[in-house]
């Protein structure tokens, strides 16, 4: 017996589909919108324009309840909510663009059947009360607002979505919290109602204490390396402590990807728009800047140049199992590389690094061996388990020069050593 509603989704991106796949799943009537014809165009005609593992199948499933659209009175004809999923890229003063959010929040006015807008996007503290305030101006005071923020990630979010930790709320009253959780019943996961404001802060703040125990441990790393130990084993025993946990204890070359970068920039952005500075989340982020830096420092060190030496990187994506690039290290490394006179080669499964520089500049090959032939030096980027698969004996011979940095930690050294690897990696004696 569970309300079958009526919504309208903004946003056909990875949250918009996801969240718009999931409502459909869970029974109600979904519409996803975007102003993007190319992007309705294949999901009308059943292709997923991004790759999210089990997004596709789910959208095929539930081809009776979704729909997507350009037109926005065909979105909004019926809808009771609105769900909000734009993106909201960080704009030049490092503040997070809204302009897309204002876009989709001016065009409802004249929804007849309208009775919640839930921004989902992430925004800044302050924001729902913004939101507010256009909507009383376009005539829909009587409709309810939530701040319903995401906290799935990407290669996992249709399961995270489902299954989530929590479902968090923010309403300024009852009716409209109860409504957007009703839209989750099904869902298996707690849902936390509270205030607008705090809702907003939430996701902002989980987002900032997860890239903050990555830089954590990447310190530690770097002081591994100078003391000897071994981070791994300092990890897994740290996160064996309930109160700390195991994850996000993976030390590597530093988060990238479409939330942890943009979010603690615009967290420390809000701070400082309060007067206030964000003494840890800027630390928390120069170190994740530093990590790359010191990955290329290394290399230098052990060719003794990079001028003329041709590196190959391995992996481009943010991480494994998704397509996404953004804020992705390996773009950071590749412009530092070529700045620095190197010859880059590169190799993902899944990528579309496009023609845009650094990109233009290197080359692609189908295969990490390929990729490898003749190189003076590799970077493991991305962990991508194809990486463990590779015949390393083979490209120890195949390589120029056998200097490996395994940037994630995904290969055992002493095995990589045998072979006659240079290996380093990262808080690895
Ligand atoms: C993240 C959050 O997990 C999610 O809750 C939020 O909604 C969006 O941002 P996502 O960006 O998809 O999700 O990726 P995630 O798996 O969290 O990884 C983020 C980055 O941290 C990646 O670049 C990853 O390689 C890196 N990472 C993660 C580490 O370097 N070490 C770790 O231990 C974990």
């Amino acid at each position: 017996d569970k309300p079958e509603r009526r919504v309208a989704v903004f946003g056909a991106g990875y949250i918009g589909l996801v969240t718009g796949a999931c409502f459909a799943e869970l029974g109600h009537r979904v519409v996803v919108r975007d102003i993007d014809p190319e992007k309705v165009r294949l999901l009308r005609v059943g292709d997923v324009p991004i790759y999210e593992p089990g997004l596709g199948d789910l959208i095929a499933r539930n081809k009776e309840r979704l729909s997507f659209t350009l037109d926005l009175e065909e979105a909004l004809d019926g809808a009771e909510v609105a769900y909000v999923c734009v993106d909201t890229p960080p704009s030049a003063s490092g503040d997070a663009d809204l302009s897309r959010v204002w876009s989709v929040v001016r065009s409802l006015a004249g929804a007849q059947d309208l009775k919640a807008v839930v921004v989902k996007s992430t925004v800044p503290v302050g924001t729902g009360s913004r939101v507010r305030a256009v909507l009383d101006e376009s005539g829909l005071g009587h409709v309810g607002y939530a701040s319903n923020p995401e906290f799935t990630a990407e290669g996992t979010a249709v399961h995270d979505f489902l299954h989530p930790d929590r479902v968090v709320v923010g309403a300024s009253d009852e009716t409209v919290a109860r409504l957007v959780a009703d839209l989750h019943r099904g869902v298996e996961g707690p849902v936390v109602t509270m205030d607008v404001r705090s809702a907003e802060m939430v996701k902002l703040a989980s987002n900032a204490l997860l890239a903050t125990k990555i830089s954590f441990i990447n310190e530690i790393a770097t002081l591994c390396e100078k003391t000897g130990a071994d981070v791994t084993e300092v990890a897994h025993a740290v996160g064996l402590d309930h109160r700390l946990g195991p994850h996000f204890l993976r030390a590597g070359i530093g988060w990238g990807g479409s939330c942890f970068p943009k979010d603690s920039e615009a967290l420390r952005q809000l701070a400082s728009n309060t007067g206030y500075h964000l003494q840890l989340l800027s630390a928390v982020i120069d170190v994740n800047n530093l990590q790359k830096r010191r990955a290329i420092q290394q290399l230098n060190d052990e060719l003794g140049t990079l001028a003329g030496a041709r590196v190959t990187l391995l992996g481009l994506t943010f991480k494994p199992g998704t397509d996404d690039m953004r804020e992705a290290p390996s773009t950071v490394l590749a412009s530092r590389l070529l700045a620095e006179g190197a010859e880059v080669r590169c190799w993902d499964p899944m990528a579309r690094p496009g023609a845009a520089e650094p990109w233009a500049s290197t080359t692609r090959h189908p295969t990490p061996e390929l990729a490898m032939a003749g190189a003076d030096a590799a970077i493991v980027v991305t962990e991508w388990p194809q990486l463990k698969e590779v015949d390393w004996a083979a490209v120890a011979g195949a390589m120029r020069r056998p200097v490996l940095y395994d940037g994630r930690n995904l290969l055992d050294p002493a095995a990589m050593r045998a072979l006659g690897f240079t290996y380093m990696g990262v808080g690895r004696p």
